[in-house]
């Protein structure tokens, strides 16, 4: 976060829902703080209600039940354009047919600003985004990112009090996208502005914010740094959600007196290590293994079994995809794996793994 006293609840969401009028509510009920100066991921898969909480806080849709407050005064009664919110959309939306120039005055315009007053807060934004000089040209005369930088000048241009971005790299080559989303971090460390970003990318949301609310279904499921998020995710969910590659889940039982099944094939956890799976008193629970938690071993240090199935170069290392049973799981390596059928051997370190309950979804302390 950027160094600069922080408030907390410089956006306050509370028990915010949302119904469209359909079966399901699109929000069930969320409740979020962002501080200020904080910049705040909404990660989700589609449909989970992100660009509609977005609305909802820049006042483009009517929360059924809830209520909002930025910077300490309540959203309910201020009218949208009253906002102080900056907001870029997934499509860029320059009005194409106006230069750049022209776009960012559009919102000061809307505000009363004209004359030298607007002249030098544009190019104060254009210059902000690293755009200086461009101010003449047409969108179509932009790259993609360019353009894309405008949208966020335009928004800034107004000095929000928040920005909101949905979105906003989804229409970027892979390469652009990279760049732009230090482009957005950098920026955010330069003036602080507080930041909520929807997403779908969980490396994205991880690598730019400060925080991560993890939505699915109309809710929010964990609210936290991407550390937390990543090392300790709240439910099966989130471990199969964050990572690259994201977190295989396996279901782990106790079989006969003194053994164990992992996706259903024997398991011999190291005798250190069993006393962590001795916990689960005959429960069957569903263990999350990342791919470079996992290694390949002779057969006598194996913990379980498996056949190399395919695998494919990630630059620096190799990444195996080896069918335990069923289940598919990849383990990182620096040596090429074995060919197609090869038998697989596998250990990890059990005690570094995370174990979550089967009904619940939830996770399982073991310590
Ligand atoms: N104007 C609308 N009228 C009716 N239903 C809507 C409307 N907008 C969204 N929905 C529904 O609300 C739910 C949440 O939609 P929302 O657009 O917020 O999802 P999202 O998380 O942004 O998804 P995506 O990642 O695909 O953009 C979806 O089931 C969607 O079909
Ligand atoms: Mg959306």
């Amino acid at each position: 976060m950027a160094d600069h006293p922080m408030r907390r609840n410089h956006l306050l969401i509370e028990n915010v829902m949302k119904s469209y009028g359909g079966p399901e509510p699109a929000l069930k009920s969320v409740s979020l703080d962002v501080s200020e100066g904080e910049f705040l991921a909404l990660l989700g898969p589609s449909g989970c209600g992100k660009t509609t909480l977005l609305k909802i806080i820049a006042g483009l849709e009517e929360p059924t039940q809830g209520s909002m407050a930025l910077a300490g005064e309540g959203l309910d009664t201020i009218p949208t354009y009253k906002r102080d919110i900056g907001i870029v959309f997934q499509s860029y939306a320059l009005f194409p047919h106006m230069t750049v120039d022209a776009n960012i005055r559009f919102g000061l315009d809307m505000r009363g600003m004209q004359g030298a007053e607007a002249d030098e807060r544009v190019a104060e934004v254009l210059d902000l985004v690293k755009l200086e000089g461009l101010g003449k040209r047409m969108p179509n005369e932009l790259s993609g990112g360019q353009q894309q930088r405008v949208a966020l000048a335009r928004a800034l241009a107004i000095r929000p009090k928040l920005l909101l971005l949905d979105e906003p790299l989804s229409n970027l080559d892979a390469v652009l996208r990279k760049n732009v989303r230090v482009d957005i971090r950098e920026l955010h460390e330069r003036i602080g502005l507080t930041t909520v970003m929807v997403t779908h990318d969980q490396e994205e949301a991880m690598s730019m914010a400060d925080r991560v609310a993890v939505m699915a279904n109309g809710y929010v499921l964990q609210h936290d740094t991407p550390e937390v998020i990543f090392e300790q995710p709240a439910s099966a969910f989130i471990a199969s959600f964050v990572g690259n590659p994201p977190a295989i889940l396996l279901p782990v039982a106790q079989r006969g007196t003194d053994g164990y099944a992992l996706a259903g094939a024997p398991f011999s956890p190291s005798s250190s290590t069993k006393s962590v799976f001795d916990q689960l008193e005959g429960r069957t629970a569903e263990m999350a293994l990342r791919a470079d938690q996992l290694s390949f071993a002779d057969a006598s240090e194996g913990m379980v079994a498996g056949e190399v199935h395919s695998s494919e170069y990630v630059g620096g290392s190799w990444l195996a995809h080896v069918a335990i049973g069923e289940h598919r799981i990849a383990v990182q390596s620096r040596d090429k794996p074995s060919h197609f059928g090869a038998p697989a051997h596998l250990r990890f370190e059990p005690s570094q793994t995370l174990l979550f309950d089967p009904d619940s979804g939830d996770r399982m302390d073991l310590s």
